[in-house]
C-alpha cells in the first residue's frame, strides 16, 4: 500500500496497479515467465505504465475517474455508433469537424475512424496494413489534427473508436525493414523460418482468409532468404507474440493511442495471435491470455480506455474474447456478434427465423460480465456465411447446400432473389463463397423493391439497437445507399470486392435527409427515430439479460430484454407477408403495459391478435 504522503495522482497510480495485479501478473508469468529476459522485461514493462500515466493529459485523468465511477457507461442505451472512413465520410480529419452536426442529427455516441494510421503506400488492406503506429495516415492529417478532433468529439459527448492491428505489422514497418536488413532482435519480433519445412508442416492445419488474391500464410523472400509468416496479404507481416518485446513495444503504442484521446481500441484480427502447431493457430487459450494482459495495462495506466475485440469467428470461438470462464470480466469490453449479423441475413432470404432462433437462442449467454457485444448488419468487411453443419442440421438442414444458398441468393443469382452483391474469395477448395455489398443493396433497394428495401433496413436497424450491446450503424446505411463499382478501376482495389460498400459520402443526398419521402429520407429518418427511442428506453442496457424467444411463427423473431422494470419483448417480422400474434401468448410473456417503446405508441389487438406489417419491428413493454 502507498505511503499517505505520496501526491493523489501517483497514489491513484499505484492503487490501480495493485488493482489490476491479479489480472496481469498470472498472464504475465504463463506467458513469458520462462523467457531468459523475463525480469529486465517486466522492469520495462513497468516503466511504460509508469510514463504512459506519466504523460496522460489531465482532462483524459478526469475522464478515467468518470469511467471509474461509471463502468457500465459503455453499455448503457445512449450508447450509438457510427463507422466511416475518414477521406469517404469527410476528406479528411479536420472535415470531420464539419459534419459533427450530422453525426449528432443521427443520434451517435461513438464513432469508428476506419484505420486512420500510417499505412504502407499502394494497396493497404484498407488500411490494415500500418508501417508507422505513431503517425496518422498523412492524406487524413496529423497528430495534432487527430487529437483536436477527438477532443472536439469528447466535448460533444461522442467517444472515439481507431483501429490498432494486433497481429500484424506492414513488411514497411521500421520493425520489418530492420529485420529484412538481417537485425535479429528485429527478425524475432515476426515469424521468420529460414526454410520452408516449418512453413509445409504448420500449413498443414491452417486456414487460409484470402484464398484468391493472397493464398497461402507464408512468402519466401529469397533477397534476405527467409520465410516470412504472412496470414493475410503479402505485405502483413504476422508478428511474434511469444517474444515479450511485441508485448512490450505494443502495450506502449496501445497507451499512446489512449492518451492521444481514444476511448476504444478496436484490436485487429486478434483471434490469429497466437502459434501452435497442428491447429488452425487460430484463438488459442495464449490470445486470451495476452488479451487479458492487454487489458489490465489499460486499466492501470489509461483506464477510461476499453477494448474491443475483432474476432470474426463461430459462436462458441468468439465468446471468449468477451471473457469467460477464468478470464470473465477481464477480457475484451467489446466484442462483434457476428453470428447476430450473419442470421440476420439467413433469416431476410429464407423469411424463417428458426436457424437464427436456435443458434441465437443455444449458443449464446444472456449475460456477459462487464462486456456488450458491438451488434451490427454491415461493415467494411464481407461476410462469411458461418453457419456451422451441426446448426444447419438441428433445423434438418444441409451446411454446404445451406451456406451456399445464401451466397447464390446474395450474389443476386438465386430466382426471386431482391439481393445485389458481389462474390468475395471464392474458395474452390471449401466451397466457401463470401459476399459484399452495401446493406440498401444485398436488401432489395438496387433491384428497384424501394418501399421493402427500406423496411428491411429499419427492421436491420431496430434489431441491433435492442438486441443488447452498441449499435454500429455503417456509414451509408442511414441514407440507404447502393453498391459502388467504382473500385473496379482502382488499380490498389480492383482485386478486393470489399470496396464495392466503402462507398464516399455522398453530400447532396445527405443534405435532402429531413425533406421528401426519398428512400434516404425514410431511411434516415427511421434510424434517427430508432437511437431516439433507444436513448428513450434505459431498459436495453447491455447488461440486462437478452433472451431469444420461440414465437411459433416461422418468420417472427423475438427477443426478450430483461429489465428490472419488466421484459420488453422485441418482435422482428422478417417476411413480406402480415404476422398475427396471438394476445394471450403477448400476455404470458410479460407483456401488461401494451406500450411500443419504439413507436412510443400503445398498440391493440385485433381480435385478440397484434398485427405485424411486413418487416414490422415493436418493443413492447
Ligand atoms: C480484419 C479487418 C479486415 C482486414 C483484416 C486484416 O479482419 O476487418 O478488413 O482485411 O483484419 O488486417
Amino acid at each position: 500500500m502507498a505511503k499517505a504522503s505520496v501526491k493523489p495522482d501517483e497514489l491513484i497510480f499505484q492503487m490501480r496497479k495493485a488493482r489490476s495485479a491479479p489480472d496481469l501478473e498470472p498472464m504475465l508469468q504463463a506467458l513469458y515467465g520462462a523467457h531468459p529476459g523475463y525480469a529486465g522485461f517486466r522492469k520495462d514493462l513497468d516503466r511504460a505504465l509508469a510514463e504512459a500515466w506519466k504523460a496522460r493529459p489531465a482532462d483524459l485523468k478526469q475522464l478515467d475517474l468518470q469511467r471509474d465511477l461509471e463502468p457500465d457507461w459503455f453499455q448503457r442505451a445512449e450508447m450509438a455508433g457510427y463507422v466511416f472512413y475518414i477521406d469517404r465520410f469527410a476528406g479528411d480529419l479536420r472535415g470531420v469537424l464539419d459534419h459533427l452536426d450530422y453525426l449528432q442529427d443521427l443520434g451517435v455516441s461513438y464513432v469508428h475512424f476506419m484505420p486512420c494510421l500510417k499505412p504502407r503506400p499502394g494497396d493497404s488492406d484498407g488500411g490494415y496494413s500500418v508501417m508507422d503506429y505513431r503517425s496518422i495516415n498523412p492524406a487524413y492529417g496529423d497528430l495534432e489534427d487527430f487529437k483536436a478532433v477527438s477532443a472536439a468529439l469528447r466535448a460533444r459527448g461522442i467517444s472515439l473508436c481507431i483501429d490498432l492491428v494486433l497481429n500484424h505489422t506492414a513488411k514497411e514497418h521500421a520493425w520489418a525493414q530492420a529485420a529484412a536488413a538481417g537485425d535479429a532482435e528485429a527478425q524475432a519480433m515476426y515469424w521468420m523460418f529460414d526454410d520452408a519445412a516449418l512453413p509445409e508442416a504448420y500449413s498443414e492445419t491452417l486456414v487460409e482468409v484470402f484464398p484468391e488474391h493472397a493464398p497461402g500464410n507464408f512468402t519466401h523472400y529469397p533477397d534476405f532468404g527467409k520465410w516470412v509468416w504472412t496470414t493475410f496479404n503479402e505485405h502483413q507481416w504476422d508478428l511474434n507474440w511469444s517474444n515479450p518485446q511485441v508485448f512490450l513495444e505494443i502495450t506502449k503504442i496501445m497507451l499512446h493511442l489512449a492518451n492521444c484521446g481514444v476511448d476504444v481500441l478496436r484490436l485487429d484480427a486478434v483471434a490469429f495471435m497466437w502459434k501452435r502447431m497442428g491447429t488452425r493457430c487460430q484463438s488459442e487459450p495464449e490470445v486470451h491470455m495476452i488479451l487479458q494482459a492487454l487489458r489490465a495495462c489499460s486499466r492501470i495506466a489509461a483506464p477510461a480506455l476499453i477494448h474491443l475485440e475483432e474476432a470474426i469467428v463461430s459462436p462458441q470461438e468468439m465468446l471468449p474474447y468477451l471473457g469467460r470462464g477464468k478470464h470473465d470480466g477481464r477480457e475484451g469490453n467489446l466484442a462483434y456478434h457476428n453470428s447476430l449479423m450473419v442470421q440476420f441475413w439467413g433469416a431476410l432470404a429464407t423469411r424463417d427465423v428458426r436457424l437464427m432462433t436456435h443458434v441465437l437462442g443455444t449458443h449464446f449467454p444472456e449475460r456477459l460480465s462487464n462486456a456488450t457485444y458491438a451488434t451490427y448488419i454491415r461493415c467494411h468487411d464481407d461476410i462469411g456465411w458461418a453457419v456451422t453443419d451441426e446448426d444447419a442440421a438441428a433445423l434438418g438442414m444441409s451446411g454446404p447446400a445451406h451456406r451456399a444458398y445464401l451466397s447464390d441468393f446474395y450474389e443476386g443469382d438465386f430466382a426471386g432473389s431482391f439481393a445485389q452483391g458481389v462474390l468475395f474469395q471464392v474458395n474452390e477448395v471449401t466451397g466457401d463463397k463470401r459476399i459484399s455489398g452495401s446493406f440498401a443493396s444485398l436488401a432489395g433497394l438496387e433491384k428497384g423493391e424501394v418501399e421493402l428495401g427500406v423496411q428491411r433496413i429499419l427492421m436491420g436497424h431496430a434489431l441491433i439497437a435492442a438486441f443488447g450491446g452498441i449499435p454500429l450503424i455503417y456509414m451509408g446505411d442511414e441514407l440507404a445507399m447502393v453498391n459502388d463499382y467504382s473500385y473496379r478501376d482502382n488499380p490498389d482495389h480492383a482485386h478486393d470486392s470489399r470496396w464495392v460498400h466503402r462507398p464516399a459520402m455522398d453530400w447532396a443526398v445527405a443534405g435532402k435527409r429531413h425533406s421528401g419521402q426519398s428512400a434516404a429520407s425514410q431511411c434516415f429518418l427511421g434510424t434517427q427515430h430508432i437511437l431516439a427511442r433507444r436513448r428513450a428506453t434505459p431498459g436495453l442496457h447491455g447488461a440486462h439479460p437478452t433472451r431469444v424467444v420461440a414465437t411459433g411463427h416461422d418468420a417472427v423473431f423475438a427477443v426478450a430484454r430483461g429489465a428490472p422494470t419488466g421484459p420488453i419483448l422485441c418482435l422482428f417480422n422478417f417476411s413480406q407477408y402480415w404476422q398475427h400474434i396471438s394476445g394471450a401468448w403477448l400476455q404470458a410473456q410479460g407483456i401488461t403495459h401494451w406500450h411500443d417503446a419504439l413507436s412510443d405508441q400503445i398498440v391493440t389487438l385485433h381480435g385478440d391478435h397484434l398485427a405485424l406489417p411486413p418487416y414490422a419491428r415493436v418493443w413492447l413493454t
